[in-house]
Parts: C-alpha cells; structure tokens; sequence
C-alpha cells in the first residue's frame, strides 16, 4: 500500500470575511521529498495556503493531513513545519547566532544540541563564520540565507517558502534558486514553495500547481505544464501562446475544426469538445512556421505588421484569426533576414501543436466581481519588483516569533 502523502488537503475552502472565498474547494496532495511549488498571481491564495498549513490560519471548512493525521487541532508548534515567510523578517536587534537559536528554545533543546545544531545549518547555508553579525551587516542574500537556516535548524522534515527570493535582484535570485533546490536535495525534505514567477516555478520543482482565484487550474511537472496545458488559464500563465477564439464546427475523437474571425483551424481538442462550443486554441510562437503550401494542415496568409529582433530569434507579429497579436518565433539563421515588415507570408502549424481548450476567459461565464477585484488587488506591487508586506504575513510574524518560534 502506498504510505500517505507527507501533505494533503482534502475540500479545504478559505473565507476571511464570510463573503469572499479566497481558496475554494482546494485538494492537493504533496509526496515525501517533493519539491512542490504553488504557482499563480498576486491574491491568488498561494499564502493563504500556506498559512493554513502551518497552522496560523484555520481552514473555513475542509481538512489538512500530515502524513495522514489531521492537524486541525494541532498548534503551529507541534507541527514540525519550518518556515520562510514571504518577508523573511529576521529579528534585527539579534545576532545571527540568537536567531537561530530562537525556534530552539522554543522547543526546548538543550544549549549544548543548539550549538551543534546552529552549526550544522548554517553550514548548509553556507554561512559559517557569520555568528556575530546582525541582519543589518549583511546582505540581502545573505539575510534570505538567515531566514532558510533558521527555518531548517530544528530539523523540519516538512518546509515552507513564501516567495523567499522575492526581494532579491535577478543574478542573485538565479544564484539562490540553484542553492535551495541543493539543499533540499542534499537534506531530502519536502520543501512547499510560493512563488508569482513562473520560470523559477519551472527552474527548480518536481511539481507545480497552478492557482487562479483561490482555484487550482492544473497539477503537473514543469515540463507537462509547458507542453500539455489542461486550462486556459495555463497556457496563457506559462510560457508564450497565441490564443485563437472561436466556435467548434466539427468535432472528432483526435481532432476539432474551430470557426475563428480569420478562417476554420483543425486542432487537438484536449477534453473533447461538440459543434456549438466555444473553444480557444493556444499555439506556441515557436511551433508555428513560414512555409510553403501545402505542408501543414493549418495555413493561413498574413502581413508581417511588426518584427521584433532578440538576437538568437525574430519575433514576427501577425493578425491572424482574431488574433492582432499573433507571434511566430522562427530562428535567426540564414535566410530569414529575407522577411521584412509588410510582406505577405505564410504560415502554418500542426493539428498536435494546437491545442483546443474550453473557453474560459472570453466571455463564456460571468465572473463575480469581488473574486476579479481580488486578483488584481496588489499586482501593481508585484510588477513594479517592489518586496511586499504582506499582512497576513505581518500579524503571523509577530505572532509566530513569540509563540512558535518558527
Ligand atoms: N488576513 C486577511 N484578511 C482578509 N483578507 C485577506 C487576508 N489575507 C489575505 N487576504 C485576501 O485573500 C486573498 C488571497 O491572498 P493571499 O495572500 O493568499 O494571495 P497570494 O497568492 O499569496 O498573493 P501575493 O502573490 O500577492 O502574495 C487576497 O484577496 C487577500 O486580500
Ligand atoms: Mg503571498
């Protein structure tokens, strides 16, 4: 029989003020070693789920398991779970070594095993050395490496990470991102990971949920997630797609042709489909090509309205099926330097690299107002790179540094 999952929501739905639900219906299941990552917008739950499983939020219905036990009853303390808020937050007044020591105390571990323990994960961290010093006489890598010791020092098999790297500048990121997935290797525990950013989603997790609206859209590795997108949602999130909007004329077991403003495209449909519904097809720019005619089953002529050079490869933009925006993504080798803005081209893709999705965005339900408004909440912060504070994370912070130490 397989052991239970080392973390496992079961119906968990979240409300803070009775109204609006921020995580609704939520089942999730993390396996023992898995580096698990929550992946979505600004006020799209990722939090929010993670301040439940550490116990400093309560579920509004629903259930979390630990390896199998319900938790619902047990304090942030008891639950073994180490912590990095989404601001790392470390005492400023305290050395790094009394820091450290904080979550031990806490929980009653001799001074002769804190020592020994402080040592160990700052060594993880590759810190030694750095005992004395204060948050203020290091930097802000250094400080996020802090907050990641101080979370493992107590030998968590379970750790949490809210958008640990947020605040970071982007080598530096990079940098941190290849550490933590070291040390979560070389230490074997299950990291749960919150991140807005999808490419350090993909850089560094053996699996992605990927939250919209206090839902998740879709469950898979990175590379599934890139190649087969189950939603609307997630092809638009991850990666580069045109989407193309229309109404299903014909539908097959392998295939569906799909009426568009620009003409009818064949494509896969990923959960069957019937003539009359609305779908929205997503191509990748670099699965689709200039070509001759009479290769690919979808062709269509368009006029080169923008070209767009990022060295290694061109960016065409076209409008093609109600799309202006249409990009194809063809490599900068010899020859295509010949392709200039206002020519007429063809282009063509494959029915297997057209996706056909249930159109979810275009108009095919309404969606409540307060659920849009709060997505869009703090996203301005996020664009402009700007660290948050969170407060959620503010009112836990203080609460969990007196209490739980974590
Ligand atoms: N303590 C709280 N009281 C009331 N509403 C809250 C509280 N914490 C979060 N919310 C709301 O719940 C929604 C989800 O917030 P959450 O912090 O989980 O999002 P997130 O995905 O972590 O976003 P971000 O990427 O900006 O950190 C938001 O609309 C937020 O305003
Ligand atoms: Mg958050």
């Amino acid at each position: 029989m397989q052991s239970a999952p080392h973390v496992e929501f079961r119906g968990v739905s979240k409300t803070y003020d009775g109204r609006t639900m921020v995580v609704r219906d939520l089942d999730l299941r993390v396996q023992e070693g898995e580096f698990f990552t929550l992946l979505g917008p600004s006020g799209s739950g990722k939090t929010t789920c993670l301040m439940m499983l550490a116990g400093f939020e309560a579920p509004s219905s629903g259930e979390i398991r630990l390896s199998g036990r319900s938790v619902q009853h047990l304090p942030p303390r008891k639950r073994g779970i180490g912590v990095v808020f989404q601001n790392y937050a470390l005492f400023p007044h305290m050395t790094v070594r009394r820091n450290l020591a904080f979550p031990l105390e806490v929980r009653g571990i001799s001074a002769a095993s804190r020592r020994q323990r402080i040592r160990q994960a700052l060594e993880v961290v590759r810190l030694d050395g750095f005992e004395d010093r204060r948050p203020a006489e290091l930097s802000g890598g250094q400080q996020q490496r802090v907050a990641i010791a101080r979370a493992l020092v107590f030998n968590p098999s379970l750790v949490l990470m809210d958008e640990p790297l947020g605040a970071l500048d982007r080598r530096l990121r990079e940098e941190m991102q290849f550490e933590i997935r070291r040390m979560q290797q070389d230490l074997g525990v299950t990291v749960v990971y919150v991140t807005h950013d999808q490419q350090e989603a993909m850089a560094m997790s053996s699996r992605v949920a990927v939250f919209h609206r206090g839902h998740i859209q879709q469950v898979a590795a990175p590379e599934t997630l890139y190649e087969e997108p189950e939603r609307e949602f997630v092809a638009s999130f991850i990666g580069d797609n045109n989407m193309l909007r229309g109404h299903v004329r014909k539908a097959e077991r392998d295939f569906c042709d799909v009426e568009t403003p620009g003409g009818t495209v064949r494509a896969f449909p990923v959960h069957g489909c019937r003539p009359g519904d609305r779908s929205v097809l997503a191509i990748r720019p670099e699965r689709v090509s200039l070509t001759k005619p009479g290769v690919y089953t979808n062709e269509f002529e368009a006029v080169v309205e923008d070209i767009l050079f990022i060295g290694d490869h061109l960016r065409l933009r076209v409008n093609l099926c109600g799309n202006p925006n249409f990009i194809v993504k063809i490599q900068n080798t010899v020859g295509h330097s010949a392709v200039l803005e206002g020519d007429r081209v063809r282009i063509g893709w494959s029915v297997m690299d057209c996706r056909a999705l249930p159109d979810e965005e275009g108009g095919s339900g309404p969606t409540p107002v307060n659920q849009q408004g709060t997505e869009n909440r703090s996203r301005s912060a996020v664009d402009a790179g700007k660290p948050k504070t969170g407060r959620t994370n503010d009112s836990v912070l203080a609460q969990s540094h007196r209490e739980d130490g974590v």
